[in-house]
């Protein structure tokens, strides 16, 4: 029997992976999106590299992984019949991972995110019935909270049908959230809400750069048009990613729902310009809240143009709600079960930023060091690229 986890090839997924792999002795069921077997092992390996050694990596494919290489929006994931069968059968506890975070899309949203999650649930349903399922955790997200100011939200009371969302993705995460709970509504379920994950705590190194790029934008302007003393609720992938694992192995979690976040702890602004400005030994910006409207314009503007510059600007402007709403997350009982808050942004933000810059938001993927005949890297990363489409 097995642990089916979706997303594996993303950031948090590699993480959640990689950490089952390390601390634990389940079997992995993936999904993974590739034509062929030596595409799937190389998008795993990419992914992976961050946490394993090559070594390592080899022996958990060959001893505790089996890939099943499918799409969420297909019907049965794409698998033939024996293949779903043997999914069904060999399921013992679903973590799921994947989504679509392209925020401005809402075909990418439906299609991942609703037809997704609900072929998901519906291999939960089946499992559950067959031989019955263990757990079924979900990756949702605090956007499911909608429009919200200066609130200090929690996880009860953070669903509210009557609220706008920001964008599609902060939408259909919502509804996925209660399509699992109806669907599978005598299962033990688990659901996890990440704030903002950025960086990883313990090291500078990372794969995800979009919320980063946007942090250097900003970072990078004499004057912000934020208030000051606002918090912004970030969390580190290496807190997320424990939190989902110690709980998805916990015979009973004290609750159903988690906000993955520093909550009260929550950084302001100016705590993190502060430290930014002082690790580089540079001017702290000023701040000029009136300015925001103008921001946003200028912001829309740029997003429009091509290069380094646009491509920021396009990422901050669908972070932008997030980064104005000055809400943060209550994470009482998450702390509760890890025995810990997460590190706050300001002791890792910095080595952060640095690496980042210095690998021009790219992570130095090493090859797949098999012999000839193999994928070669750059047809490897290219294929990496088109499965990933528009995402941002
Ligand atoms: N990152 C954040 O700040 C944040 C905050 C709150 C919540 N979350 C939640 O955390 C989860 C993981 O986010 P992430 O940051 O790790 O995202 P990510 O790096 O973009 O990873 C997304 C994963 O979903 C997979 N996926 C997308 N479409 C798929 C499809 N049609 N079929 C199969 N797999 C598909 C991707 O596979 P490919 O590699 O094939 O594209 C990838 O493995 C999501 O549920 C997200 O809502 C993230």
């Amino acid at each position: 029997m097995a642990i089916f986890l979706t997303g594996s090839t993303g950031y948090i997924g590699a993480h959640v992976a990689s950490l089952l792999l390390e601390c634990h002795s389940d079997r992995l069921n993936l999904l993974v999106r590739a034509k062929t077997e030596q595409e799937a092992s190389e998008r795993l390996w990419h992914a992976m590299q961050l946490h394993l050694d090559f070594p390592q990596f080899r022996d958990a494919l060959e001893t505790r992984i089996s890939i099943f290489r499918g799409d969420l929006t297909e019907p049965h994931f794409g698998l033939d019949t024996a293949e779903y069968t043997h999914l069904v059968g060999t399921t013992e506890s679903v973590i799921h991972c994947a989504a679509s975070l392209n925020r401005k899309s809402e075909k990418s949203c439906l299609n991942v995110n609703l037809r997704g999650t609900l072929e998901v649930a519906q291999l939960g349903r089946r499992a559950h019935d067959a031989h019955g399922l263990r757990r079924f955790s979900q990756v949702s997200t605090v956007a499911v909270a909608g429009h919200r100011s200066h609130e200090v939200v929690t996880e009860d009371a953070s669903i509210d049908w009557n609220r706008s969302d920001y964008d599609p993705y902060a939408r259909t995460k919502k509804f996925c959230e209660h399509m699992v709970r109806e669907l599978l509504p005598d299962v033990s379920r688990t659901v996890f809400r990440p704030s903002i994950v950025l960086g990883d705590s313990r090291r500078p190194e990372t794969t995800q750069f979009d919320m980063v790029r946007a942090f250097v934008f900003l970072a990078g302007l004499p004057v912000l048009p934020f208030r000051p003393t606002d918090r912004i609720d970030i969390v580190p992938v290496d807190y997320v990613a424990e939190s989902v694992v110690a709980l998805h192995q916990k015979p009973n979690p004290a609750h159903e729902i988690y906000h993955l976040s520093s909550g009260t702890g929550s950084e302001t602004f100016e705590r993190l310009t502060h430290t930014l400005a002082e690790s580089a030994g540079k001017m702290e910006p000023l701040y000029w809240p009136g300015l925001e409207r103008n921001f946003s314009a200028v912001v829309n503007w740029l997003s429009n143009s091509r290069g380094p510059i646009g491509r920021s600007a396009s990422l901050l402007k669908v972070f932008m709600p997030y980064l104005v709403w000055d809400t943060v997350f209550e994470n009482s009982r998450v702390i509760a079960e890890m025995g810990r808050a997460p590190e706050p942004f300001s002791k890792y933000c910095y080595p952060l930023l640095r690496f980042s810059r210095e690998h021009h938001f790219t992570y130095p993927y090493r090859p797949w060091p098999g012999p000839a005949g193999f994928v070669r890297e750059d047809a490897a990363s290219a294929a990496v690229a088109s499965a990933r489409g528009s995402h941002p």
